[in-house]
């Protein structure tokens, strides 16, 4: 008797270690990968394995409310898929209400539907089914349903509170996977939408200018396109050789392709390669696992490698090797990657003279001047600078809330005897800070920066004078506060906060004729 009685418990200990050992089993399983489907097959596998399931199922509430069968083993051939009503079936009613079920014999329970098709050989034997619900938040998900071989010996309380804790293990998966799917989701959502909105911003009709240069610009754009040729944009800081680059890609047939683009200048001679390349597991200390390079990441679209001329030798020898023949490997890879990729170059180098010094390849610097573009400085396209000017006082007026309307004479002199050193860009800064400065319906001189204050009067500056900027400053809103007094001085110097006599000494020293503002 107490040998039996030991031979019980020896039998209950081996039990309880083989039922902790599966759950190890089946957590490993849920954590072991992302793909939902594959990793509840496997728990159910291991389910038959380590606990003689001869069928199992699990079901989830899809968004429609139905309950629809995530994965199943030990089923026959059945070839569509298995679907539930809420409360429809033993299944059904375990999720609405929450709450396990167990029929110890399935011959004897009408309620059972039968819809999952069993394995042949189990056609005619009897069985048990245990049903636990999958809570999420506590409300039910979905279901773990499992067929046991009939056993009249058998205590379910056991096997509810086993399988249950197999299905709260489940949940935590589904609730992971369904964290994921929400964030994919909102991104990819958002990449189409970014897409969009890019597309857009670098459409063609965003490249502002009708100058002879311009045009000749769209042109070329046009031409080249939808070719596959690598083009190469050259032109001072500022001129728009990135916004023309864009151009050609959002009018080409790589469009819907990424548009990756690559500061050559502001990499570190040690990470452009890797950059450009990607590199494999274990390349160098750091490289913890397998990086794409931007070469991979443009696969199909366009790469945009700006500053070329300041790109080291050995890259120049790679960037070469991708030009000719197209392929590439990983740094630390073997493997030959075959790149589709159209390129576009831009400097605002004089390749010429760094390939005179050694500084460029001779024969990259022919591979990239296949296709050149020339964007001319502002300066000699002044008939761009006031379509420019007013094409940025709108886009800033409506991003700034501000009422203003136009630029007047005077200001428009000084934007245009201005030599803009930094180009479009500059212009670009100028008419910005300018928007943010004014405070009714027009810019004015004043509100441009001291660069340009005595630019009207030299023609080009680089230098200004800070006396000479603060009187051109003082002369413009003494001139404001005339007109809006209409040439009323003592109105003039209270909308000043000073003095009449100031006023007056002012008017003088700066030669303002009053009488003109008298209308
Ligand atoms: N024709 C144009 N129409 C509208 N905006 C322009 C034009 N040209 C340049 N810009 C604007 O001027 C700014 C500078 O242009 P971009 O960055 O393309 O110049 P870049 O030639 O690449 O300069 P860098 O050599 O300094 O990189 C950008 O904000 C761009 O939108
Ligand atoms: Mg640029």
């Amino acid at each position: 008797m107490a040998r039996d009685k030991n031979v019980g418990r020896t039998d209950a200990r081996q039990r309880e270690a083989q039922r902790l050992s599966t759950l190890l089993e089946v957590s490993q399983a849920l954590s072991g990968t992302l793909n939902l489907k594959a990793s509840l097959h496997r728990v159910l596998e291991i389910l038959a394995a380590q606990y003689g399931a001869v069928r199992g199922l699990v079901s989830l509430l899809d968004a429609g409310g139905e309950l629809r069968v995530e994965a199943a083993d030990g089923i026959g051939e059945a070839g569509r898929p298995v679907r539930y009503q809420l409360g429809e079936g033993i299944t059904g009613r375990v999720v609405e209400s929450a709450k396990p079920i167990v029929v110890p014999r399935v011959s004897r329970e009408p309620a059972f539907l039968h819809r999952a098709a069993r394995r042949p050989e189990l056609a005619h034997e009897e069985l048990s089914f245990v049903c636990v619900p999958i809570v999420l938040n506590r409300r039910a998900v979905g279901a773990l349903a499992i067929d046991l071989k009939f056993d009249p010996e058998r205590t379910f309380n056991r096997s509810v509170k086993f399988f249950g804790v197999v299905a709260s293990m489940i949940a935590q998966a589904v609730k992971i996977h369904r964290l994921i799917d929400e964030d994919k989701r909102r991104l990819l959502d958002e990449n189409t939408h970014l897409r969009q909105e890019l597309k857009e911003r670098y459409d063609f009709s965003n490249l502002v200018g009708s100058s002879g240069p311009m045009r000749q610009i769209y042109e070329q754009v046009t031409q080249v396109a939808r070719t596959n040729t690598t083009v190469l944009v050259r032109g001072e800081s500022g001129t728009g050789k990135e916004l023309i680059a864009h151009a050609i890609h959002y009018n080409s047939l790589r469009a819907n392709k990424p548009f990756v683009k690559v500061s050559c200048a502001a990499l570190p001679d040690s990470l452009i390669e890797s950059e450009l390349f990607g590199y494999e597991k274990g390349a160098f200390t750091g490289a913890e696992s397998r990086k794409k390079g931007r070469f991979e990441l443009a696969e199909g679209g366009t790469l945009f490698l700006d500053e070329i001329g300041d790109v080291n030798p050995a890259t120049q020898v790679k960037l070469l090797r991708v030009l000719q023949q197209r392929e590439f490997e990983r740094v630390g890879g073997i493997e030959t990657i075959k790149a589709n990729v159209r390129l576009i170059a831009a400097t605002n180098k004089d390749l010429e003279k760094a390939m005179a010094a050694g500084e460029l390849r001779e024969d990259l610097y022919y591979r990239l001047n296949v296709f050149v573009m020339f964007v001319p400085p502002l300066r000699e396209r002044k008939a761009d600078l006031l379509l420019l000017a007013d094409h940025f006082l709108e886009k800033f007026a409506r991003e700034h809330h501000r009422p203003i309307k136009r630029i007047s004479t005077p200001a428009i002199d000084m934007l245009t005897s201005y030599h803009w050193p930094g180009n479009v860009r500059e212009l670009e800064n100028t008419i910005e800070r300018a928007v943010l400065m004014c405070d009714g319906e027009v810019i004015h001189g004043h509100h441009l920066p001291p660069s340009l204050q005595t630019a009207e009067a030299s023609g080009t500056v680089t230098r200004v004078s800070l006396r000479d900027a603060v009187s051109a400053y003082e002369k413009d809103l003494l001139q404001d506060a005339l007109k809006t007094t209409r040439g009323n001085r003592a109105k003039a110097a209270r909308l000043l906060d000073t003095t009449e006599r100031i006023v007056n000494y002012k008017v003088r020293l700066y030669d303002i004729d009053v009488r003109r503002f008298r209308a």
